[in-house]
Protein backbone atom coordinates (compact mmCIF):
# COMPACT_ATOMS: atom_id res chain seq x y z
CA UNK A 1 0.00 0.00 0.00
CA UNK A 2 1.78 3.61 -0.66
CA UNK A 3 0.17 6.30 0.56
CA UNK A 4 0.72 10.72 -0.20
CA UNK A 5 1.78 11.60 3.16
CA UNK A 6 0.07 14.44 4.40
CA UNK A 7 2.52 17.09 4.14
CA UNK A 8 3.41 16.97 0.80
CA UNK A 9 -0.22 18.62 -0.55
CA UNK A 10 1.22 22.05 1.17
CA UNK A 11 4.27 21.74 0.29
CA UNK A 12 3.25 21.22 -3.58
CA UNK A 13 1.55 24.25 -3.17
CA UNK A 14 3.80 26.84 -1.27
CA UNK A 15 6.23 25.15 -4.32
CA UNK A 16 4.22 26.15 -7.28
CA UNK A 17 2.97 29.74 -5.58
CA UNK A 18 6.93 30.47 -4.81
CA UNK A 19 7.78 29.60 -8.80
CA UNK A 20 4.98 30.77 -10.93
CA UNK A 21 6.42 33.99 -11.42
CA UNK A 22 9.52 32.54 -13.01
CA UNK A 23 7.10 31.19 -15.38
CA UNK A 24 4.91 31.95 -18.29
CA UNK A 25 1.26 32.22 -17.78
CA UNK A 26 0.94 29.12 -20.05
CA UNK A 27 3.95 26.94 -17.66
CA UNK A 28 2.37 28.35 -14.83
CA UNK A 29 -1.20 27.44 -15.87
CA UNK A 30 -0.04 23.73 -16.41
CA UNK A 31 1.70 23.75 -13.07
CA UNK A 32 -1.37 24.28 -11.39
CA UNK A 33 -3.73 21.94 -13.45
CA UNK A 34 -0.51 19.57 -12.83
CA UNK A 35 -0.88 19.41 -8.85
CA UNK A 36 -4.43 20.43 -8.89
CA UNK A 37 -5.33 17.29 -6.70
CA UNK A 38 -1.83 16.83 -5.19
CA UNK A 39 0.00 13.70 -5.98
CA UNK A 40 -2.62 11.26 -5.57
CA UNK A 41 -3.93 10.68 -9.07
CA UNK A 42 -0.50 9.62 -9.91
CA UNK A 43 0.73 7.56 -7.37
CA UNK A 44 -2.51 5.36 -8.12
CA UNK A 45 -1.92 5.13 -11.58
CA UNK A 46 2.11 4.09 -10.95
CA UNK A 47 0.96 1.69 -8.97
CA UNK A 48 -1.74 0.15 -11.74
CA UNK A 49 0.93 0.21 -14.56
CA UNK A 50 3.47 -2.18 -12.10
CA UNK A 51 6.03 0.51 -11.38
CA UNK A 52 6.13 0.38 -7.50
CA UNK A 53 9.08 -1.08 -6.14
CA UNK A 54 11.17 -1.73 -9.10
CA UNK A 55 14.23 -0.31 -8.20
CA UNK A 56 16.17 2.61 -9.89
CA UNK A 57 13.81 4.61 -12.64
CA UNK A 58 13.94 7.06 -15.19
CA UNK A 59 11.58 9.69 -15.72
CA UNK A 60 12.38 10.70 -18.81
CA UNK A 61 10.77 14.13 -19.43
CA UNK A 62 10.04 14.92 -15.88
CA UNK A 63 8.51 18.17 -16.30
CA UNK A 64 7.22 19.77 -12.97
CA UNK A 65 8.21 16.12 -11.62
CA UNK A 66 4.48 14.88 -10.38
CA UNK A 67 5.32 11.51 -11.71
CA UNK A 68 9.36 11.42 -10.12
CA UNK A 69 7.49 12.39 -6.71
CA UNK A 70 5.14 9.45 -7.38
CA UNK A 71 7.26 7.07 -8.71
CA UNK A 72 9.72 8.20 -4.61
CA UNK A 73 6.59 7.29 -2.57
CA UNK A 74 5.92 4.05 -4.98
CA UNK A 75 9.40 3.11 -3.56
CA UNK A 76 11.89 3.78 -6.49
CA UNK A 77 14.80 5.58 -6.45
CA UNK A 78 14.40 8.43 -9.54
CA UNK A 79 16.42 9.88 -12.01
CA UNK A 80 14.41 12.69 -13.68
CA UNK A 81 15.12 14.24 -17.12
CA UNK A 82 13.81 17.38 -18.72
CA UNK A 83 15.06 19.86 -20.97
CA UNK A 84 13.40 22.72 -19.08
CA UNK A 85 15.77 24.18 -17.19
CA UNK A 86 12.79 26.00 -14.80
CA UNK A 87 11.22 22.76 -14.49
CA UNK A 88 14.31 20.81 -13.49
CA UNK A 89 14.98 23.55 -10.79
CA UNK A 90 11.49 23.17 -9.71
CA UNK A 91 11.70 19.47 -8.94
CA UNK A 92 15.06 19.81 -7.53
CA UNK A 93 13.51 22.08 -5.00
CA UNK A 94 10.17 20.01 -4.24
CA UNK A 95 12.06 17.13 -4.15
CA UNK A 96 14.38 18.54 -1.46
CA UNK A 97 11.54 19.88 0.85
CA UNK A 98 10.20 16.23 0.57
CA UNK A 99 13.34 14.60 1.29
CA UNK A 100 12.23 11.74 -1.21
CA UNK A 101 14.57 10.20 -3.61
CA UNK A 102 14.68 12.08 -6.62
CA UNK A 103 17.93 13.29 -8.76
CA UNK A 104 16.83 15.71 -11.32
CA UNK A 105 18.93 16.90 -13.73
CA UNK A 106 18.65 19.40 -17.14
CA UNK A 107 19.12 17.57 -20.76
CA UNK A 108 17.43 15.90 -23.68
CA UNK A 109 15.71 12.43 -23.57
CA UNK A 110 17.28 11.41 -27.24
CA UNK A 111 21.10 11.51 -25.52
CA UNK A 112 21.25 10.79 -21.94
CA UNK A 113 24.81 10.46 -20.20
CA UNK A 114 23.69 7.04 -18.47
CA UNK A 115 25.29 3.92 -19.05
CA UNK A 116 23.59 0.96 -21.42
CA UNK A 117 21.02 -1.06 -18.76
CA UNK A 118 21.41 1.38 -15.98
CA UNK A 119 17.24 1.40 -15.03
CA UNK A 120 14.71 -1.20 -14.14
CA UNK A 121 12.30 0.85 -15.66
CA UNK A 122 11.60 3.84 -17.74
CA UNK A 123 8.72 5.90 -17.58
CA UNK A 124 8.17 8.85 -20.44
CA UNK A 125 4.86 10.31 -20.21
CA UNK A 126 3.84 13.27 -22.07
CA UNK A 127 7.06 13.70 -23.99
CA UNK A 128 8.14 11.42 -26.96
CA UNK A 129 6.30 13.26 -29.42
CA UNK A 130 8.35 16.88 -28.79
CA UNK A 131 11.51 15.09 -29.52
CA UNK A 132 12.96 13.06 -32.39
CA UNK A 133 10.83 10.16 -31.27
CA UNK A 134 12.86 7.30 -32.90
CA UNK A 135 15.92 8.61 -31.44
CA UNK A 136 13.82 8.52 -28.10
CA UNK A 137 13.12 5.43 -28.43
CA UNK A 138 16.18 3.82 -28.76
CA UNK A 139 17.35 6.00 -26.02
CA UNK A 140 15.65 5.27 -23.43
CA UNK A 141 15.15 1.20 -24.59
CA UNK A 142 19.35 1.76 -24.28
CA UNK A 143 19.70 3.02 -20.78
CA UNK A 144 17.09 -0.02 -19.56
CA UNK A 145 18.04 -3.03 -18.65
CA UNK A 146 16.77 -6.19 -20.28
CA UNK A 147 13.49 -7.21 -18.74
CA UNK A 148 13.03 -3.94 -17.75
CA UNK A 149 9.52 -1.96 -17.88
CA UNK A 150 8.87 1.01 -20.06
CA UNK A 151 5.88 3.14 -20.36
CA UNK A 152 5.26 5.79 -22.95
CA UNK A 153 2.30 7.73 -24.62
CA UNK A 154 1.66 9.58 -27.52
CA UNK A 155 -0.88 11.83 -29.46
CA UNK A 156 -3.15 9.69 -32.16
CA UNK A 157 -4.20 12.49 -34.77
CA UNK A 158 -7.58 12.80 -32.97
CA UNK A 159 -5.79 14.68 -30.50
CA UNK A 160 -4.89 17.35 -32.68
CA UNK A 161 -8.20 17.31 -34.26
CA UNK A 162 -9.62 18.07 -30.79
CA UNK A 163 -6.84 21.20 -29.94
CA UNK A 164 -7.95 22.23 -33.62
CA UNK A 165 -12.10 22.54 -32.92
CA UNK A 166 -11.54 23.44 -29.12
CA UNK A 167 -9.50 25.47 -28.34
CA UNK A 168 -8.50 23.11 -25.01
CA UNK A 169 -6.77 24.86 -22.59
CA UNK A 170 -5.96 28.06 -24.37
CA UNK A 171 -3.87 30.89 -22.28
CA UNK A 172 -2.60 33.77 -23.82
CA UNK A 173 0.79 32.60 -25.22
CA UNK A 174 -0.70 29.25 -26.45
CA UNK A 175 -3.10 28.57 -29.33
CA UNK A 176 -4.21 25.15 -29.79
CA UNK A 177 -5.16 25.56 -33.40
CA UNK A 178 -1.93 27.21 -34.01
CA UNK A 179 0.09 24.02 -32.15
CA UNK A 180 -2.42 21.81 -33.90
CA UNK A 181 -1.77 23.07 -37.60
CA UNK A 182 2.28 23.28 -36.57
CA UNK A 183 2.11 19.39 -35.15
CA UNK A 184 0.56 18.22 -38.69
CA UNK A 185 3.24 20.41 -40.86
CA UNK A 186 6.14 19.08 -38.29
CA UNK A 187 4.80 15.53 -38.73
CA UNK A 188 5.28 15.79 -42.31
CA UNK A 189 8.63 17.14 -42.73
CA UNK A 190 9.39 14.33 -39.87
CA UNK A 191 8.73 11.80 -42.08
CA UNK A 192 10.12 13.87 -45.17
CA UNK A 193 13.62 14.27 -44.08
CA UNK A 194 12.94 18.08 -43.41
CA UNK A 195 14.00 20.20 -40.30
CA UNK A 196 11.73 19.76 -37.20
CA UNK A 197 10.38 22.89 -35.26
CA UNK A 198 12.26 22.20 -31.83
CA UNK A 199 9.90 21.26 -28.98
CA UNK A 200 6.79 21.03 -31.43
CA UNK A 201 4.95 17.89 -31.26
CA UNK A 202 5.18 15.07 -33.78
CA UNK A 203 2.48 12.91 -34.35
CA UNK A 204 2.68 9.28 -34.05
CA UNK A 205 0.47 6.75 -34.62
CA UNK A 206 0.03 3.57 -31.93
CA UNK A 207 1.53 0.91 -35.20
CA UNK A 208 4.20 3.27 -36.02
CA UNK A 209 5.11 3.38 -32.21
CA UNK A 210 4.91 -0.32 -31.93
CA UNK A 211 7.00 -1.10 -34.83
CA UNK A 212 9.49 1.02 -33.62
CA UNK A 213 9.38 -0.15 -29.80
CA UNK A 214 9.57 -3.57 -31.65
CA UNK A 215 12.87 -2.63 -34.22
CA UNK A 216 14.76 -1.63 -31.04
CA UNK A 217 14.07 -4.25 -28.73
CA UNK A 218 10.78 -4.08 -26.93
CA UNK A 219 8.41 -7.32 -26.31
CA UNK A 220 5.34 -7.66 -24.45
CA UNK A 221 4.30 -4.23 -26.07
CA UNK A 222 0.62 -3.26 -24.98
CA UNK A 223 -0.81 -0.51 -26.18
CA UNK A 224 -4.71 1.37 -25.06
CA UNK A 225 -6.23 4.64 -24.40
CA UNK A 226 -4.29 6.37 -21.58
CA UNK A 227 -5.21 5.46 -18.41
CA UNK A 228 -6.50 2.02 -19.21
CA UNK A 229 -3.43 -0.35 -19.23
CA UNK A 230 -2.92 -2.13 -16.19
CA UNK A 231 -4.46 -2.89 -13.31
CA UNK A 232 -6.31 -0.91 -10.91
CA UNK A 233 -5.67 -1.65 -6.78
CA UNK A 234 -8.14 -3.14 -5.43
CA UNK A 235 -10.72 -0.86 -5.17
CA UNK A 236 -9.87 1.71 -7.66
CA UNK A 237 -10.93 2.04 -11.37
CA UNK A 238 -9.65 3.21 -14.24
CA UNK A 239 -9.08 7.23 -14.11
CA UNK A 240 -8.25 8.19 -17.62
CA UNK A 241 -6.41 11.83 -17.41
CA UNK A 242 -7.11 11.97 -21.47
CA UNK A 243 -9.74 10.29 -24.04
CA UNK A 244 -8.88 7.52 -26.09
CA UNK A 245 -10.48 9.05 -29.26
CA UNK A 246 -11.50 12.33 -30.45
CA UNK A 247 -13.82 12.41 -33.14
CA UNK A 248 -13.10 9.29 -34.50
CA UNK A 249 -9.78 9.19 -34.24
CA UNK A 250 -7.17 7.99 -32.15
CA UNK A 251 -6.69 10.43 -29.47
CA UNK A 252 -4.43 9.88 -26.32
CA UNK A 253 -3.06 6.28 -26.08
CA UNK A 254 -0.06 4.96 -23.68
CA UNK A 255 2.32 1.78 -24.05
CA UNK A 256 3.88 -0.28 -21.88
CA UNK A 257 6.62 -2.91 -22.90
CA UNK A 258 9.44 -5.12 -21.38
CA UNK A 259 13.25 -4.72 -22.84
CA UNK A 260 13.43 -8.16 -24.22
CA UNK A 261 15.79 -10.76 -22.28
CA UNK A 262 18.10 -10.65 -25.43
CA UNK A 263 18.38 -7.29 -26.38
CA UNK A 264 21.82 -5.38 -25.75
C1 LIG B 1 3.78 17.94 -21.81
S1 LIG B 1 5.18 18.10 -20.76
C2 LIG B 1 5.13 16.58 -19.85
C3 LIG B 1 5.94 16.65 -18.61
C4 LIG B 1 5.66 15.55 -17.59
N1 LIG B 1 6.17 14.26 -18.02
C5 LIG B 1 4.19 15.48 -17.29
O1 LIG B 1 3.59 14.42 -17.49
O2 LIG B 1 3.63 16.51 -16.89
C6 LIG B 1 6.51 17.83 -21.87
C7 LIG B 1 7.87 17.98 -21.23
O3 LIG B 1 8.85 17.51 -22.13
C8 LIG B 1 10.00 18.33 -22.00
N2 LIG B 1 10.80 18.13 -23.21
C9 LIG B 1 10.57 18.59 -24.45
N3 LIG B 1 11.53 18.16 -25.30
C10 LIG B 1 12.38 17.41 -24.56
C11 LIG B 1 13.57 16.68 -24.85
N4 LIG B 1 14.05 16.62 -26.08
N5 LIG B 1 14.18 16.01 -23.85
C12 LIG B 1 13.69 16.07 -22.59
N6 LIG B 1 12.56 16.75 -22.24
C13 LIG B 1 11.92 17.40 -23.22
C14 LIG B 1 9.42 19.71 -21.79
O4 LIG B 1 10.35 20.59 -21.22
C15 LIG B 1 8.25 19.40 -20.88
O5 LIG B 1 8.60 19.47 -19.53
Amino acid sequence: MHDVPSHVAACLKDAVDAATPRFSPNDAGFARRVFDKGLAPYLERIVQYGFAGRGRVLDAGCGFGQWSLALALAGNEVDAVDIAANRVDFLTDVAGALRLPVRPAQGGIEKTPFPDATFDAVFCYGVLFLTDWKRSVAELLRVLRPGGLLYCNANGFGWYKHLWHTGHNRTPDYDPALRAARALLNTWNYHNGQPVEPGMDILITPEELAAELTARGACDIRVDGEGLLGTPAPGAEFRPFFQKEYMGDPGVYEVLAEKAAASR
